[in-house]
């Protein structure tokens, strides 16, 4: 007999973590989550777990380190409480940016976290559009990177627009512009629609941490529709400055995909006036109440509850993010 399947949520993003057990009409796990009056974590598992398929949804978002020594916490206390196994569902994995000494004397923090999160009881990972794919690799437990490419696809193909091409907002993301672009080319060729989907690179400069500067686009935009599509945005520097050029090259219009919403300070204020026409992002990370306007949220929800299935039957999960 298989053994029973738990869904529980750390304060990262609760909302969040009771859609994905809605999607397969599981209920949250009880479980309490609190501070001490210094501010230590304190978890208290309220259900008996024993021998139980544990799946435990913390996003690593803002607050960072909280989130991220929370969910550690709670999966040391489901491993001393004898579970079967243990999933840490991280819809935003932090600190994937820190991937590789690239200057001396720096950690590589991806991989520091990676061993941490293992060390406190994961068996295994599941996540979503990580900064590199690579980071995978820091583990020696598996991961299943999800991607929210098949949803951003449909939602570009609704704006029917044509002439489309998806830009990178920097090099190191031109591998993921490139395959989003045949995705839409395939979505078109499907619909009966012919019209190749090109792509073009905004090659990026930053300044420093908050400070980006759009140097100049690779690729023809002239009277194009353009896609930015990336897989975080903070400051929105990259995408505001990035647009701004697009447009000075001759873009018609530019929207953005992202999967994961840092945006941190004034990011959400800057890309509402800024020459973006819109910007779809996804629910890895809950936006502030005020945040709106051009700013849609495409709900990811959905695909975990069903990776999280497929991973509870042993089934593959491959299919829900083919051809990507
Ligand atoms: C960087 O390589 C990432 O893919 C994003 O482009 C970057 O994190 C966006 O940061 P910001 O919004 O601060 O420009």
């Amino acid at each position: 007999m298989d053994p029973d399947r738990l869904i529980f949520a750390g304060s990262g993003d609760p909302e969040f973590a009771y859609r994905v057990a809605e999607s397969l009409g599981d209920k949250l796990g009880r479980m309490s989550v609190s501070r001490f009056p210094d501010g230590e974590v304190s978890v208290k598992v309220e259900v008996n777990v024993r021998g139980r398929d544990c799946f435990v949804i913390q996003p690593t978002c803002p607050p960072v380190n909280e989130n991220l020594l929370e969910l550690m916490i709670i999966m040391d206390a489901l491993r001393r409480s004898s579970v079967y196994r243990v999933t840490a569902v991280i819809p935003y994995y932090a600190y994937a940016r820190q991937d590789r000494k690239d200057q001396p004397r720096v950690p590589i923090t991806a991989k520091l976290v990676a061993n941490l999160l293992a060390r406190a009881g994961a068996d295994r990972v599941l996540t979503m559009d990580l900064h590199a794919g690579q980071v995978q690799g820091f583990f020696d437990i598996p991961v299943d990177n999800l991607t929210a490419a098949p949803i951003f696809a449909k939602t570009v193909m609704a704006l029917s627009l044509d002439g489309l091409v998806v830009a990178s907002p920097d090099v190191g993301g031109v591998k993921k512009a490139r395959s989003f672009a045949r995705r839409l080319e395939r979505l078109r060729e499907e619909k009966g629609e012919v019209g190749r989907v090109d792509f073009a690179v905004v090659d990026k400069h930053r300044k420093s941490p908050d400070e980006v500067a759009a140097l100049s686009i690779i690729g023809d935009v002239e009277g194009k529709h353009v896609v930015m599509i990336d897989d975080i945005v903070s400051t929105g520097g990259s995408l505001v400055e990035g647009a701004a050029l697009l447009r000075e090259q001759g873009a018609v219009d530019v929207v953005a995909v992202v999967t994961h919403p840092i945006l941190a300070g004034d990011a959400a204020a800057k890309i509402e006036a800024s020459s973006l026409e819109g910007l779809f992002v996804t629910d890895t990370i809950p936006l502030h109440e005020d945040v709106g306007g051009k700013i849609e949220v495409c709900s990811v929800a959905a695909l975990f509850g069903a990776a999280i299935d497929a991973i509870y039957r042993n089934r593959s999960i491959s299919k829900l993010f083919d051809g990507s």
